[in-house]
């Protein structure tokens, strides 16, 4: 008889990593009401505590579907800090897009680093996957900096590819492999796995390369889509 599984959670030195549930909601509403911290999203700043609810009330679904995996990034002290996670699960060729938004406050404070370890550790050790990409828009040089920092390599730009309502925006494309990663800062920030990942997102054993499976999902809005 099959058992219920605990919901995933990651846990690194000062971050967890879990499901946001709607007693969050009023936390994002604080964090995403910032004009500087969604200037890049085709969503917010948010405006009523209704939208990250509404936010929040999608994502067991999307989670389900393979389609969409976002975490909360809560600190040990402060509690809710930003949101990051995968979109664009490409199971037959075991990748995934990732991507974060921080509250502002926590900009340049090692939080984007260990948030992406935590997501790293579980993309590459738990999911199966082999890459991961994220995506910058051309003029936030932050977020470009940001990732080529932690081991991120850039590939080139996509033109035209995020629509946000009548603006449509070029980005930058970046990746990181298993082998970038094994090399990377993220690779030795200490992370613990608890519970289980959701079975649309498993796509194989690292190990023993078990058992991917080769049907292509389309993916989710991508990360500039979603907040993430
Ligand atoms: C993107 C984000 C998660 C990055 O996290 P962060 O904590 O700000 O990143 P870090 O501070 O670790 O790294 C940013 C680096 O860019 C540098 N930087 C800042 N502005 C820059 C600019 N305009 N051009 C180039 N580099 C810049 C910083 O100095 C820093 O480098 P340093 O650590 O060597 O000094 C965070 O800024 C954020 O949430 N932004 C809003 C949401 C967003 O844009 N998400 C990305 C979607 S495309």
């Amino acid at each position: 008889m099959p058992v219920a599984s605990r919901a995933v959670e990651l846990a690194g030195p000062t971050l967890t990593l879990r499901y946001a549930t709607v007693a969050d909601a009023p936390a994002l509403f604080e964090l995403g009401s910032d004009p500087e911290v969604t200037r890049f999203f085709s969503w917010g700043p948010y405006t009523s505590v209704e939208q990250p609810r509404a936010y929040i009330r999608t994502l067991a679904g999307q989670r389900r579907r393979g389609e969409q995996l976002d975490l909360l990034i809560v600190h040990r002290d402060s509690g809710p800090i930003g949101v990051t996670g995968l979109v664009e699960l490409g199971r037959r060729d075991r990748r995934a897009v990732i991507g974060t938004w921080l509250g502002r406050r926590w900009w340049g404070s090692g939080a984007n680093e260990e948030s992406k370890a935590l997501v790293a550790h579980l993309a590459f050790e738990q999911l199966g996957l082999e890459r991961i990409g994220a995506y910058a828009d051309v003029v936030n040089g932050r977020s470009q900096a940001a990732l080529a920092k932690l081991g991120f390599v850039r590939e080139g730009v996509l033109r035209r590819w995020h629509r946000h309502g009548d603006a449509v925006h070029d980005v930058v494309l970046f990746s990181l492999l298993r082998d970038d990663w094994e090399r990377s800062p993220l690779a030795a920030v200490p992370a613990e796995l608890r519970g289980e990942p959701p079975e649309a997102f498993v796509v194989g054993q690292p190990a023993s390369g078990g058992a991917g499976g080769d049907d292509a999902i389309a993916g989710s809005p991508s990360s500039t889509e979603n907040g993430g």
